[in-house]
Parts: C-alpha cells; sequence; structure tokens
C-alpha cells in the first residue's frame, strides 16, 4: 500500500473523476478537470449542500457572473487588500509564498508576520524548488485577484470573482424585496471563484479556479438568537477555541448551548451553522473523527468580523484542511457597498408598537430671508435647517464664512411625530463551503484497500446518496436472454431515477471490483435462477453481502436503500 494520497489520485485519474487541466499542452497548476464521475460526485455533493440550505433553511439561489465590475471589489477591499506575501528565488527565479517557507520551516502564524518579519525569516531557507538558499530574497505583496478588460480596447477594469460572496452582497435591495423586507433573510450562490494562487502545489487543496458553495444570512444586529436553535441546541461537535490554542490545549465538545452559553461561540446563529456544516459533511461522507471546527485566532481575524471559525477536515497527506469558514461579517460588507456605491444597504424594521417622538423643526421664512439675502437665501434656508439655534439667532457657515441669522427670520416647531420603524443595516452570517476540498477529502476519506481472498479490492466507501453510479446491473452470461433482462432491469431503475450501469464486460468479480472502486453501493447480477424465478441477487458494496430479491421489487428496495430508509439485511432472502 503506497501514501493514500497517490493511491487516490491514481484511483481518480484512472475512473474518470479528476484530471490534469489542459493536459496535452502541459497541465497547469492549480486548475483540474473533473471527469465523467467526478462532475456527477461533484454535482451530488452541491444538490446535498442545496437540500440544507435552499429546501431546509429557505434561502433561494442567485447567480451572479464571474466577472465583476472594479467597484465591487474596492469597496469590498479586494483591490487594495487580497494579496499574498510572495518572494522570488534570486537563483531559479522561481515566485513562493513566503509565510509558507517560514511554516514549513517551524514558524507559528507564518501568515500574520510583516513582509520585513517574513523576509528576516526565509533567508537563507533552501528555495521549495530548487533548494538554494533564498539569500537576502525580498517579501512583497502580490494581489490573488485576476484582472481583466470589459469590452474592446480596455475602458473598463473588470475582475473574475475572488468569491461568491460579493455578487449576493450588491443584490442586497432586491434580495431584501424579494423577501418583502423581512429580517432575518438569505439567499446562496455556488459557483467558480478565481485566485491567481503564487505557487498551488497541493493538488486539489490549493485551485486558481475552484468552486465556492456560500450563504449570506441576513440578521438583525440586536437579534442573533437564531429562530430553530433548538435543532442544534444538544449537538456537539469538537471546538478549538483561541484560549485552547494559545494555551496548547485540546479542542473542547460542548453542546452547542453550552458553547453559546459560555461565550466560546458568539452567537446562537455561529454556533446553529457550525452544527449544520458538521451534520452536511458527515452526511457527505466525512468521517467526524477527522472533523474539528478552529476558531480563528486574533491575527487571523478579519479586523471587522465579529467570530470566525474554521471547518477543518484532517487529510493523511495536506494535515489539517480548512473546507469552511463560517464568519459574523457585521455589516462590513453592506455598509462599504453603501459608502462606494451611493445607494442604501439598509431595510425597514417596523417597531412593535408605533412610537412617538418630539421633534425640533426649523422653518425660514422665505417672506424675509428674501430681501435680506437676496440670491442666497436657498442657500441660507438650507443652512438654517441643518443648523442648532441660540435663543436669539442660529450661527451658520455660508461659502466658507459664519453668519449669525437673527432668530425673527426663521420659527421653530415642536412637534409629536409618529415613527413606525427604523432603518436597519443588518449583519451578515456567512457559512462558506470550498466543494473541491470536500470532495478530495470525501475521496480520501471513502477510500480503502483490503485484503479480500488473497487480492486487493480498493473500494470508494461513498455515502449512496452522493456514489456517482448507484447501481450495476451484471449479466451472469451476455446470453440466453440473460443479458436482456439486465438491460430492462437497468431501464426500469433508470426511469426511477437511479442512475444505474448496465455492465456484461469480463468475469462477474472483475466487474465487482471495477464498480467498487468507483464507490457504487449495489450491484445486481441476472442468473440462470432468474430465468426460472424471476429473483436476482442484490450485493452490497460495503459488507460485500448479498441477498436475493424478486426483479421487480429492486426499483423500489434500491431507491430505499439509497435514501437510507431500508436496511440492507431486510432488503432480501440472505444467501
Ligand atoms: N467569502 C468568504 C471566503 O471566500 P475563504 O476562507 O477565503 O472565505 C472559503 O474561502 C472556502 O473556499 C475555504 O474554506 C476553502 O474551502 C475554499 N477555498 C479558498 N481558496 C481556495 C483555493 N485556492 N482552492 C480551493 N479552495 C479554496
Amino acid at each position: 500500500m503506497g501514501d493514500i494520497y497517490d493511491n487516490v489520485i491514481e484511483l481518480a485519474r484512472r475512473r474518470g473523476f479528476v484530471w490534469p487541466s489542459s493536459e496535452c499542452y502541459g497541465a497547469v497548476a492549480g486548475f483540474i478537470d473533473y471527469g465523467p464521475l467526478g462532475a456527477m460526485l461533484k454535482r451530488k455533493i452541491e444538490n446535498l449542500w442545496r437540500g440544507f440550505y435552499i429546501i431546509r433553511e429557505g434561502y433561494y439561489e442567485i447567480e451572479a457572473p464571474t466577472v465583476g465590475v472594479e467597484s465591487i471589489y474596492i469597496a469590498s477591499g479586494h483591490v487594495k487588500g487580497f494579496a499574498d506575501k510572495m518572494c522570488q528565488c534570486p537563483v531559479c527565479k522561481e515566485y513562493h509564498r513566503a509565510d509558507h517557507i517560514a511554516d514549513e520551516h517551524g514558524t507559528a502564524h507564518a501568515d500574520s508576520l510583516s513582509t520585513e518579519e517574513l523576509a528576516g525569516i526565509i533567508n537563507g531557507l533552501p528555495c521549495p524548488s530548487c533548494g538554494e538558499p533564498l539569500e537576502n530574497a525580498d517579501v512583497f505583496y502580490f494581489n490573488l485577484m485576476f484582472q481583466t478588460t470589459i469590452g474592446p480596447g480596455s475602458q473598463r477594469t473588470g475582475y473574475l470573482r475572488p468569491e461568491t460572496a460579493q455578487g449576493i452582497f450588491i443584490d442586497f435591495n432586491r434580495l431584501s424585496r424579494f423577501y418583502r423586507e423581512k429580517l432575518p433573510f438569505g439567499a446562496v450562490q455556488i459557483g467558480k471563484s478565481y485566485r491567481n494562487e503564487i505557487s498551488p502545489r497541493q493538488g486539489m487543496i490549493r485551485l486558481r479556479e475552484f468552486t465556492q458553495a456560500e450563504a449570506e444570512i441576513f440578521i438583525h444586529p440586536d437579534h442573533k438568537d437564531h429562530p430553530e436553535f433548538s435543532r442544534y441546541a444538544d449537538y456537539s461537535v469538537s471546538l478549538w477555541g483561541q484560549t485552547h490554542q494559545m494555551q496548547d490545549i485540546e479542542p473542547v465538545t460542548p453542546t452547542m448551548r453550552e458553547a453559546v452559553d459560555s461565550g466560546l461561540v458568539a452567537n446562537e446563529y455561529v454556533a446553529y451553522y457550525i452544527s449544520l456544516t458538521h451534520e452536511f459533511l458527515t452526511q457527505v461522507g466525512i468521517n467526524p473523527k477527522k472533523l474539528r471546527f478552529r476558531q480563528h485566532l486574533p491575527t487571523e481575524c478579519a479586523h471587522y468580523a465579529l467570530d470566525c471559525w474554521d471547518a477543518e477536515i484532517f487529510s493523511e497527506r495536506f494535515g489539517w484542511v480548512e473546507a469552511v469558514g463560517i464568519a459574523d461579517r457585521t455589516d462590513y460588507d453592506l455598509k462599504a457597498h453603501a459608502k462606494e456605491s451611493g445607494d442604501k444597504f439598509s431595510v425597514f424594521v417596523p417597531y412593535d408598537e408605533v412610537r412617538y417622538e418630539q421633534r425640533r423643526t426649523i422653518v425660514p421664512d422665505m417672506g424675509a430671508l428674501g430681501p435680506h439675502y437676496r440670491g442666497k437665501a436657498k442657500a441660507v434656508a438650507d443652512a438654517l435647517i441643518e443648523s442648532e439655534p441660540g435663543p436669539d439667532g442660529a450661527t451658520i457657515t455660508l461659502d466658507g464664512e459664519s453668519l449669525f441669522i437673527p432668530a425673527d427670520l426663521y420659527q421653530i416647531r415642536e412637534e409629536t411625530i409618529e415613527v413606525r420603524g427604523e432603518e436597519v443595516i443588518p449583519h451578515v452570517v456567512e457559512p462558506s463551503y470550498g466543494i473541491d476540498r470536500i470532495l478530495y477529502c470525501t475521496l480520501e476519506h471513502a477510500y480503502e484497500e483490503e485484503d479480500v481472498e488473497g487480492e486487493i479490492r480498493k473500494v470508494l466507501h461513498l455515502n449512496p446518496a452522493i456514489a456517482p453510479v448507484q447501481a450495476a446491473v451484471f449479466p451472469l452470461m451476455n446470453k440466453d436472454g440473460l443479458d436482456t433482462i439486465a438491460r430492462n432491469l437497468a431501464l426500469e431503475l433508470q426511469k426511477t431515477g437511479i442512475l444505474a450501469q448496465y455492465d456484461d464486460n469480463g468475469a462477474i468479480g472483475r466487474r465487482y471490483r471495477r464498480q467498487d472502486e468507483i464507490g457504487t453501493p449495489y450491484t445486481i447480477t441476472i442468473d440462470y435462477d432468474t430465468l426460472k424465478d424471476h429473483t436476482v441477487t442484490l450485493r452490497e458494496r460495503d459488507s460485500m453481502q448479498q441477498v436475493r430479491l424478486l426483479a421487480s421489487t429492486v426499483p423500489e428496495t434500491l431507491s430505499r436503500l439509497i435514501q437510507g430508509t431500508l436496511p440492507f439485511a431486510e432488503a432480501g432472502r440472505k444467501i
């Protein structure tokens, strides 16, 4: 048995899950192709995610362009600050992430160090490409966004989106109207994001084009209790808080209620989405023992974020991999877009009861102001309305000069006004998933090699709900009508929405091995007994156990097995 990563990638390439991209022109690091089974697996993971966020949570999906105008990314801070610290090897001229080099040589939290600090640390360390010392190599910022121009010439700068989130933020006002201005509401987006990673050497973990599934949930800043929190109040997951990390303590597993009450997790919304993420990832097939939630350290957390947790999955090759980020981003994004665009990014929140407030308004007397100030009367009136008058009059500033306006040139009205509600800029809670990382870790956790009767069986223990092929139908022999029965059964299964493959190629044992390798959970064999009593053999991938059942009941039985509502032992007569 080799390294699990090499074995998984070898299988993934050979069986059509994942291929290097543009291979015939020399593959470019950071890009991958999903082959037929990989694309199917990915789609199924995305659809499982949709089941959680769209069907269960009720947050509708939108689809925004992957190219965005520059203003979006000026507002979001990406133009200025979305950069990694880079160095160039003075010998081989290769570029590298300076913090990664420092990290690999034992510097803790290297990503939070300044360029000067990093330059000092990497000075003399070996270049990851050529091994020569990085003598006096400069460390400088490199912006990770792919820049483009929109339209011919270069009139307008655009960027490939580095996250799907911004597409949701800039649609905030339309979304707010769609949800009838009722907080909380949310929207989700699944799609490609692009980051021009400096030296992506980690296969599917660090890509330049990757798929994100993000939810942006808009909540009232004063109401951070999740209405459905009871669903997860008693749920517990492995939480590795800031203090645990700083004091070198192991993660803890309180219930979510305890985690929020003790202040470990900032609020119910963040705790709710940590739990939901745990439920989703384990349903996909992530081993719960290799899953933890790590809170960002103060040095990692964006200055505006109230609390951030990463779902980290353990990989034999890559160690703990950040697969999902869950953050309370406060009102940072909406305020930033309001400032840049000049639009309002708020919702009107009605009070439970109408409130009455005393309001003081200044009403300029235009009949009196006109003769006094002539052409400037309007400007004087506008400034008066904004002023704070004293007992004898008001002092205003006009064209940079201070001007006293006597009290007989305006009136002050005291009124009681009805206030029905207030404009609120919502806070955003964001669970952000990297689908490619989840898919790779799923393959790694599902992969097993076992000795079966002296032969190595390679098997992917994929959850039947996400397995690309859900059933395979084999005729024992390609003759005597067995093939026709098998083809018809495969068609029947396809009609019920089950992805079934017909396979009559090679010995039956080989066919089992082929399906085990791609994670097909169930196989059905048509043999000579089928001709007599219309029964078939159904085999379960994981246990390799077999049962006999009537061919006509296979579609219904398989549907229930795939949904997880029927134990395999009850699927038929054990043989
Ligand atoms: N909107 C928030 C956001 O984009 P992020 O932590 O930068 O947050 C979220 O990205 C997730 O996207 C990560 O947890 C990771 O799974 C995935 N991701 C980020 N960069 C990636 C890359 N270069 N290759 C593959 N996945 C990546």
